[in-house]
């Protein structure tokens, strides 16, 4: 995750605003028990014009034009929090709701979640940097009503299928970013550029955002960040990239994802402080190699993992 920090007490706060979105979808629900999940995205068109309304819009644009309101470039200067001019959207696809395009859909449910980093429940801090998000802030209320709105219907606890960004198999040797580097060539540098410095909107104006997000350098997300772990990355582009493809639709194989993501992620980018003293980076022992991430074992760890990465460039 890239950039704002959203503190401690902001983060179990935002907490609180999705354990009451669950309790009252599950007191809603609680005669539908054996219903499947479904990914029934709730229609924000169809929300009334109303201050609820507009806070959910809010979230919504938060998400997808993160930089105009808390990029670094934002106008009003009290709230550039955001450490890049990613937007959350340009990693969480579709505003937050494309399946194994990192969703937030349905996200309500499964959270307060135990976070090995801090040791206690958590929603979306500690993958962050940069500066914290107040609590109180209407941006930090909005990104709540947001969330809280895409889990419309989903029952307390569901987990719902389409979470994360996939499951993809491990190879039987370690990722290759020499080969990474051809893929790369031939199936991103067209949109993500030479220098995987992606396309500004522009250039003049980075409160625009990206039009394509870069993927490394001092304006991507940090060595920290979620993606920067090589098999979040690997479920990403398979589902995802190039732009257009979907988990149904891959248009990697799963060789080029894997190459091509360790390329990626042996190119420069900002470091986050005190990653060193932080578990997920030692990925043998690493939190997100428990049995709940969906994305993880230890064998892919051993085998494909940052620590084995080979030729880092
Ligand atoms: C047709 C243009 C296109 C191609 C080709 C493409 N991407 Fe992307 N990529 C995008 C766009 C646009 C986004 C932002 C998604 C959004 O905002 O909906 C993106 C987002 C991403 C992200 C998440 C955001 C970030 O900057 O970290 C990664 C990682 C990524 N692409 C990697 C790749 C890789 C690796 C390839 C080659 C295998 C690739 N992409 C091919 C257009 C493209
Ligand atoms: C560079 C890509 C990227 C950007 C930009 C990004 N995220 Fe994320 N985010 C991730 C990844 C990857 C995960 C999965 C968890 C992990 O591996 O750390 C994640 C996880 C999350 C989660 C928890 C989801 C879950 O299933 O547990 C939330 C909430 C979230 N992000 C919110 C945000 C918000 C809000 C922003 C913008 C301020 C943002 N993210 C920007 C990549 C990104």
């Amino acid at each position: 995750m890239t950039f704002i920090r959203i503190g401690f007490t902001a983060s179990m706060v935002f907490c609180a605003f999705l354990a009451a979105a669950a309790v009252a979808q599950k007191q809603d629900q609680k005669n539908d028990k054996t219903s499947p999940p479904v990914w029934t995205v709730p229609d924000i068109n169809a929300l009334p014009d109303d201050a609820a309304g507009r806070l959910v819009r809010h979230g919504r644009d938060l998400i997808t034009m993160t930089d105009a309101y808390i990029g670094p470039h934002a106008a009003d200067r009290d709230t550039r929090f955001a450490g890049n001019n990613l937007a959350c959207g340009n990693c969480h696809l579709e505003a937050g709701t494309k399946k194994f395009g990192l969703p937030i859909f349905g996200l309500a449910s499964d959270f307060p979640r135990y976070s090995a980093r801090t040791g206690a429940d958590i929603s979306i801090e500690e993958r962050m940097n940069g500066r914290p998000l107040p609590v109180q802030s209407p941006d930090m209320q909005a990104l709540a009503a947001y969330v809280k709105f895409l889990s419309s219907g989903v029952v307390q606890g569901e987990q719902v299928p389409g979470h994360g960004a996939g499951t993809m198999p491990e190879l039987d040797r370690a990722a290759d970013p020499k080969h990474g580097k051809l893929v790369y060539t031939r199936a991103c540098l067209g949109c993500h550029n030479t220098n995987g410095s992606g396309i500004a909107r522009s250039p003049q104006a980075m409160s625009l955002g990206y039009a394509v997000p870069s993927l490394w350098g001092g304006d991507s997300f940090n060595d920290g960040a979620g993606m920067a772990r090589l098999i979040t990355l690997e479920n990403f582009l398979h589902s995802n990239m190039p732009h257009g493809a979907d988990y149904r639709n891959p248009m990697l194989s799963n060789e080029a994802a894997w190459d091509v993501a360790a390329y990626v992620e042996s190119q420069a980018r900002p470091h986050k402080s005190g990653l060193d003293r932080d578990f997920s980076s030692d990925l043998l022992i690493s939190p997100l190699t428990r049995p709940t991430d969906p994305t993880a074992s230890p064998k892919s760890n051993i085998n494909t993992g940052r620590l084995s990465l080979s030729g880092r460039q």
